[in-house]
Parts: structure tokens; C-alpha cells; sequence
């Protein structure tokens, strides 16, 4: 079970306090009176750098965390969750997608059973079928190879494939894999449009199997296929990723085209387990198996390194410092490639589902701030958008900025450039331009001294803006499943410190019920008078111009 400690009542926590408000943390400052803070504040690890230097700490901030984190028990709860203890207290769960990707010989005991036989053979089972499927062995109904693969599912079940399929496009093989997941019935007509059901794969992917719009997307899907094949057509064209295997059944899919995980995989962190099918289909089983090595070495480095060198636990407490020491409500996501254009979205699920909780391990409402909003973008693209507010809006807002040394395509000096916004951002953000500077800059191009007085306030850049850059070497599949895994731990360390359950996701319950019940009004004739004015008057309108 993981600890159930207050985290405002530890030592470190009253300390870390008084530290922040005697404190200025100019980075300016930092750099200039430290010369070797790159080198005490950076980490290199075979294929990357973690460059944390340009953060808001010093070495007694940092002590400081780790304080935080060992009065904790921080420790404690990484080998309670890789044991595979029951952490996820208030469903009765134990969280162990690590050991979907755990290469060593050790057990892994659930309710006193090995899991690792279950996990091997479905990984052989995923391997198999995409042998077949993407040699062209595995025909469709005609007689047909099959070109097309359609992911159908929602949270969990579709944002980790749909942003390691996106990552890792440079490997693809020659199926073409598409993603429904949004109810909006345009998301599906859209897919079909341009597909035909004689090569179209469906992959049903839903852990519950009961989730409204996967069913329904679902439905639809088998709808429009049984319009050119077959019933008996449906087993060469539809499987399903799962727990609930009677659900599955019931749904018309046959037990031999069921992919089952377990409940000790939470759906947003579940990428690694059978859900991972669309992506073992898109790069192959062997780029899959690399992926999953890359969290594998990940796992072992925040078992294993000591707090002060260990990447996700300061990912995680350089984030604490943020939202509960400086005051940050958000935090950035600003990847400098284009293949990791929904890390933040994913990220944003895993996050935010996971941390954006008011209630301790113990049931008492926190008195502090837990889980940011998390957003972001890549690079450059940001730059033309909402960067602006980062270097001079009134919110300190942290970021993550993450790129690759060698690009997976060398078009001319595109890598260079990219590059260049890269560190020249990370460096206007943590040093700005002061008064004198801007001052200096506008008189150098001619402005009067009255220009320059009215312009001046306008051209200053307060910086001091924080950020952590990961340089990769490369993007290859263990590289991404390095990183994921990193963010992964980054908000389990950021749970366990803030005293919540960070597996469980009962505040998305209420907005579905709720659905439930509006569903049926919104095709009655009567008027609806059963609600607030506001959800009347919306309901009513939409009937009268549907
Ligand atoms: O609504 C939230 C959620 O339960 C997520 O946690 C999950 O990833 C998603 O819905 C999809 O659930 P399922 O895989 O059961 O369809």
C-alpha cells in the first residue's frame, strides 16, 4: 500500500517554504556565480541528455526536494507499485503496466499468480496476427489483403497508439492505420469514406467494452461492413482488445479475435498491453518489442539511480516545486519534432486523469494544489502562437522542450534550424532581455530618446521562465518508449508526494451518467422541463432545429 502522508506536514515541505520566499532564483545570477551548473544540474544517460539547469533551484532546492520526497516515502511506493501491491486502493487494483514491459526472468505476483505467462502469450498472439495481417497471409472476405487498419476507441484505448503510431510514422509498414475515436459521428464518416470493407481491418479497443462511444463507433463500423461482407465475413475483419471477454462476445466477435489485458492496466497506461495492437500493425512486432524495451530501461533507472540523479523522480519534483512553491497553474509540453505531435494531448490524459484530484489518500479535501493543466505543442509551430504569453504574459509557466539530435529524414539544414529555435528559446526564456539591454537595442536602431522611453516597457523580456530540455540522439522506438515511460513515473512520483490516488478516474463518472439520461430526451417529443434553465433551454433548442 503507498504511504498516506500529508505532504504539508513533512519537515522538507515547511523548509522548502521558507527557502522559496528567502530566495530570488535568477537564473541569470545562478549561471553567472555557478560556472559549473550545467554540469551539476544536467544528466547524460546513453542516448539523451536531461538538461535541468535552466530551473528556478539551486543545490539546497534540490536537497530540499529530495527531502521531500524520501520523508514521503517515495522509495517505498516505487517497489509497492513494481511489486504489484494493490496501490489503486479505491478500486482494489494493482498498477502494473510495468510489467508488460519487464524483460528480466523475475515473477510478478497478482493475487499470488504469475502474471508474466499471461503477458507472454498474448505479446506471441499480437506477433502472430501481425505476421499475417501485414505479409497479406491474413485475407479479408474476398480473397483480399488487407490495407487499411481502423482503431476504434476513446481515453486510454486510443490517444497512446494514436501518438506512437504518429511518433514513430518513419517506421511504418505498408498498412495505413486510422483512429475513430470521438462519438461526432463525422469522426467515423470521415475514416470510411475513403476505405474499402474488403480490406479494412477494425480493432475494437475498449478495456470495459461498455464505454458509449466505442460501442457506438463499434456498431457503426459493423454496420457499414455488413453492407458489402457477411456475418460469417465478421471474423476476418474484426477483432477486439479487452478485459470484459463476455462483453466481447456478445458484441458478435469470436473468443480466437479477442487481445485480452487485465485490470492491473490502467487505461492510460495501457499502450504497452494488447491495446498496443494498432501499433505492432503500424511498425511492426519488432519496433513494438524495442519500444517496450526503452520503458523497460526507463523502469530499471527509477528503481535503481539514486533520487538525485534519477530523471523522473526530479522531472516530478521540479514539477511539485512549480505548483506548490512558485505558484504555476500550468505546465508546457513543447516537443521540437513534428512526429511527436500528440505527445501533449496523450500526456494530457495521463496527466491530468491521473494527478487532477482534490482528495487525499486518507479521504480529507487537500489544502494544497495538486495536478496542473498540461498543453503544448510542438515547436516551432508554438512559436507563432502562444509563445508570446510565456515570454512576457503575468503567469510563470514552465516547459518541457524535447527534440532529437539527428532528424529520421535530412532535408538540407531543416534539423539546424529547428534546432536553433530550440536553444535559442530555452535561452530567451531563462535569461529574457533586462531594461538596459532593450534600452541599448532600441537606441541602436535610431529611436529617439522619447521613442525609446515610450517603447522601452514593451521590449523587455522579464525570463526567468523555466525550462527541462531532453536531446535525444534519435527517434526509434526504444527512444519514445524511453521518454513515455519517464512522463509515466514523472506523475507517479507527483501522486505519491501529493498524498492522492493516482489511479482511479471517477470524476469523468458524472458527465456520463448525466449523458445517460439526457440521451433518451433529446429524441422524446416533449418539451423538456426536468433540468436547470440552461440545460432546458440548450436541450429544447437543439430539438427544435434538429
Ligand atoms: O472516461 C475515461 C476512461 O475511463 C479512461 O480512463 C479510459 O482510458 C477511457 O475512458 C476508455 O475506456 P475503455 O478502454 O474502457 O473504453
Amino acid at each position: 500500500m503507498l504511504p498516506k502522508i500529508n505532504p504539508e506536514q513533512t519537515k522538507a515541505w515547511g523548509e522548502l517554504y521558507a527557502h522559496f520566499e528567502k530566495n530570488d532564483f535568477d537564473l541569470r545570477t545562478l549561471f553567472q556565480y555557478n560556472p559549473n551548473r550545467f554540469d551539476e544540474f544536467s544528466i547524460k544517460r546513453e542516448n539523451f541528455l536531461f538538461d535541468y539547469s535552466k530551473n528556478l533551484i539551486d543545490g539546497r532546492t534540490k536537497e530540499l526536494l529530495i527531502n521531500l520526497a524520501e520523508e514521503c516515502q517515495l522509495k517505498e511506493a516505487i517497489s509497492a507499485m513494481f511489486s504489484g501491491e494493490k496501490i489503486n486502493e479505491t478500486e482494489g487494483r494493482a498498477v502494473l503496466h510495468t510489467a508488460l514491459r519487464d524483460f528480466s526472468d523475475k515473477e510478478i505476483l497478482v493475487d499470488g499468480e504469475n502474471i508474466k505467462p499471461g503477458i507472454k502469450k498474448v505479446l506471441e498472439q499480437m506477433r502472430s496476427f501481425s505476421e499475417k495481417v501485414i505479409s497479406g497471409e491474413h485475407k479479408g472476405f474476398s480473397g483480399k489483403e488487407i490495407t487499411d487498419v481502423v482503431n476504434i476507441g476513446i481515453g486510454g484505448s486510443d490517444l497512446g497508439p494514436v501518438m506512437v503510431v504518429s511518433a514513430l510514422k518513419h517506421y511504418k509498414t505498408r498498412l495505413n492505420v486510422h483512429f475513430v475515436s470521438n462519438v461526432d459521428g463525422n469522426h467515423i464518416a470521415e475514416v470510411l469514406k475513403n476505405l474499402n470493407p474488403e480490406t479494412t481491418l477494425f480493432i475494437v479497443a475498449s478495456k470495459t467494452f461498455t464505454t458509449q462511444e466505442t460501442m457506438t463507433n463499434a456498431h457503426s463500423a459493423k454496420d457499414w461492413f455488413l453492407k458489402a461482407g457477411k456475418q460469417e465475413d465478421v471474423a476476418k475483419h474484426f477483432v477486439a482488445l479487452s478485459t470484459n471477454i463476455e462483453a466481447v462476445k456478445t458484441f458478435g466477435i469470436a473468443e480466437e479475435n479477442i487481445f485480452e489485458f487485465w485490470d492491473w492496466v490502467g487505461g492510460r497506461y495501457s499502450l504497452w498491453s494488447a491495446i498496443g495492437l494498432s501499433i505492432v500493425l503500424a511498425v511492426g512486432y519488432e519496433n513494438f518489442e524495442n519500444l517496450l524495451k526503452g520503458a523497460f530501461d526507463t523502469d530499471q533507472h527509477f528503481q535503481d539511480a539514486d533520487f538525485a540523479e534519477n530523471i523522473p523522480v526530479l522531472m516530478g519534483l521540479l514539477g511539485i516545486w512549480y505548483r506548490n512553491f512558485c505558484g504555476s497553474p500550468t505546465y508546457a509540453i513543447l516537443p521540437y519534432s513534428q512526429y511527436l505531435d500528440r505527445f501533449a494531448a496523450y500526456l494530457q490524459q495521463g496527466d491530468m486523469e491521473s494527478n487532477g484530484k482534490c482528495v487525499d489518500r486518507n479521504g480529507e479535501f487537500v489544502q494544497y494544489e495538486t495536478g496542473p493543466i498540461i498543453w503544448g505543442e510542438p515547436g516551432t509551430n508554438g512559436q507563432h502562437a502562444f509563445y508570446q504569453l510565456i515570454h512576457q504574459g503575468t503567469e510563470l509557466i514552465p516547459a518541457d522542450f524535447i527534440a532529437y539530435v539527428k532528424s529520421c529524414n535530412q532535408v538540407s539544414d531543416h534539423q539546424e534550424k529547428l534546432l536553433a529555435n530550440f536553444f535559442a528559446q530555452t535561452e530567451a526564456l531563462a535569461f529574457g532581455k533586462t531594461e538596459d539591454e532593450a534600452e541599448a537595442e532600441l537606441k541602436a536602431s535610431g529611436k529617439s530618446e522619447e521613442e525609446t522611453e515610450r517603447l522601452l516597457n514593451f521590449k523587455v523580456f522579464h525570463g526567468n521562465t523555466p525550462t527541462n530540455s531532453f536531446l535525444f540522439n534519435e527517434l526509434t522506438p526504444f527512444s519514445l518508449g524511453q521518454l513515455i515511460a519517464l512522463y509515466e513515473h514523472k506523475i507517479f512520483v507527483q501522486g505519491v508526494i501529493w498524498n492522492i490516488f493516482s489511479f482511479d478516474q471517477f470524476g469523468v463518472e458524472l458527465g456520463k451518467v448525466l449523458a445517460g439520461k439526457i440521451l433518451p430526451e433529446l429524441v422524446s417529443d416533449d418539451k423538456i422541463s426536468t433540468h436547470d434553465s440552461s440545460t432546458n433551454g440548450l436541450i429544447n433548442y437543439f430539438k427544435k432545429h434538429k
